[in-house]
């Protein structure tokens, strides 16, 4: 019996994983504009890390996580997100001890158990970023601002960026209570999985996505009219900032995203071409889980966004990243001799960073130049017994179909030129 993948992974091949690599330098490059620099960490932590930062009461923490023990009996989880491995990695470093700000920016693969469909994986990869140290309400704006300018780039269209305060644990504490009354008397109407919510964290009920609760709870209260006054006035600031930065919109009450450790700033992107798993990307302000960590106290935002997701939306928009692979040339050989100082001149050509390859299954010209073709190679360097003879070669260009003798001595500065 033949293996397969586990159900919801992927295996990507070109030309699809040249795209990845491609939207992922366009991603690092505009982040390291914005001062990050690159952070990777373990596939794998110990499974505590998570259920503290994330939160008990949330699906990841019940029924997400790929939890299994190593051989010494110690329980550790494949990470089903990227914010708490950074910050366990800050603390761990003690860059909570040092003054400022600290600007990461990851691709990481990202494990969830979740029922696979369209555009929701089992494994996933998240582009995100962490500003760690300030509560400067221009960083909420700032991060916001560089997850949109990443799609721009891209050229993705008609995205929506959905803000919201989630307040801090005091005036979330009053709030839970104020929603808890006021939700009451309809209870019996709201899922089964709600009124289990009800009591454990009521804001998760604006997490469902059945229509019915939605209805329920269409006419609020919402927590961004519940805030207090400091929460109040950092979240007009973000917003205000927002319109500084030319940040597209919309204030949305009842985002409250699926991991518990935000305080205050939520955002989320969503697009019309995804269907049911429609966010892009998603993040907020997480003042408190440095500390929850067991760091100093150190006020945090960022954000993650999918790259299966980014790659759905830039092919159902037709896009095509405008990053241009390096140029290719192929050395079609014909002979032992041409063969062996091909060889060499293909070396060559792979030091100066062009791509070169030639044919490993001994065909004629014609059947290299038809293989040439099909793989989209701009050039053809030709050489066989006579062209050898005379240590020359012929480049044939694949665009114009015009060719041109050349000295072997000279190629790669010709080739060289050719490209540019
Ligand atoms: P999240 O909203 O859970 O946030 O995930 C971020 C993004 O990852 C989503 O918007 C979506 O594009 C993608 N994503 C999530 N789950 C899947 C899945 N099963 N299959 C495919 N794509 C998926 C976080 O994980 C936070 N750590 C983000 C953050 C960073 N907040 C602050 N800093």
């Amino acid at each position: 019996m033949k293996i397969k993948a586990p159900k919801g992974t992927a295996d990507t091949f070109p030309p699809v994983s040249e795209e990845w690599e491609r939207v992922g330098s366009i991603m690092a490059q505009r982040a390291r504009c914005y001062g990050y620099g690159l952070i990777k960490t373990p596939v794998f932590e110990r499974t505590e890390l998570f259920t503290r930062s994330i939160g008990a009461a949330t699906d990841i923490v019940k029924k997400e996580m790929y939890t299994f023990e190593d051989r010494a009996g110690r329980s550790m989880t494949l990470k089903p997100e990227e914010t708490a491995p950074v910050v366990r990695a800050y603390i761990e470093h003690g860059l909570d001890k040092r003054p400022g700000l600290t600007k990461l920016y990851y691709m990481e693969p990202i494990f969830r158990y979740e029922r696979p469909q369209s555009g929701r994986y089992r494994q996933h990869h998240q582009f995100g970023v962490e500003a760690i140290g300030s509560a400067d309400p221009s960083l909420d704006a700032e991060v916001m601002r560089l997850l949109m300018d990443i799609y721009a780039v891209l050229g993705l269209e008609e995205l929506v960026l959905r803000v919201n305060s989630v307040g801090c644990s005091s005036c979330r504490g009053a709030f839970r209570e104020k929603l808890r009354d006021a939700l009451s008397p309809a209870l019996n109407l709201f899922c089964e999985d709600c009124r289990r919510r009800y009591g454990e964290n009521p804001l998760r009920l604006f997490d469902c996505k059945n229509e019915k609760c939605r209805e329920l709870l269409s006419d609020g209260p919402f927590i961004d009219d519940n805030l207090c006054e400091g929460c109040g006035s950092h979240f007009r600031r973000v917003l205000s900032l927002l319109e500084l930065l030319d940040v597209p919109f919309v204030k949305d009450g009842k985002l409250v995203r699926g991991l518990d450790y935000y305080t205050r700033t939520t955002f989320e992107v969503v697009s019309g071409e995804l269907g049911a798993q429609n966010a892009v990307g998603g993040g907020g302000r997480y003042d408190g889980l440095v500390e929850l960590l067991g760091g100093r106290p150190t006020p945090c935002v960022g954000f993650g966004t999918g790259m299966e997701r980014v790659l759905a939306v830039m092919k159902e928009q037709d896009l095509r990243c405008g990053m241009q692979g390096p140029p290719a040339v192929f050395l079609a050989l014909l002979g032992d001799r041409p063969r062996e100082r091909g060889l060499k001149l293909m070396y060559e050509l792979r030091q100066a960073f062009i791509h070169a390859d030639t044919d490993y299954f001994d065909g004629s010209l014609k059947a290299q130049l038809r293989q040439a073709n099909k793989r989209g190679f701009r050039l053809v360097i030709i050489i066989g017994e006579e062209e050898l003879a005379g240590k020359s070669a012929k480049i044939k260009d694949m665009l114009t179909g015009e060719e041109e003798k050349i000295l072997l001595v000279e190629a790669v500065e010709r080739i060289k030129a050719i490209c540019s």
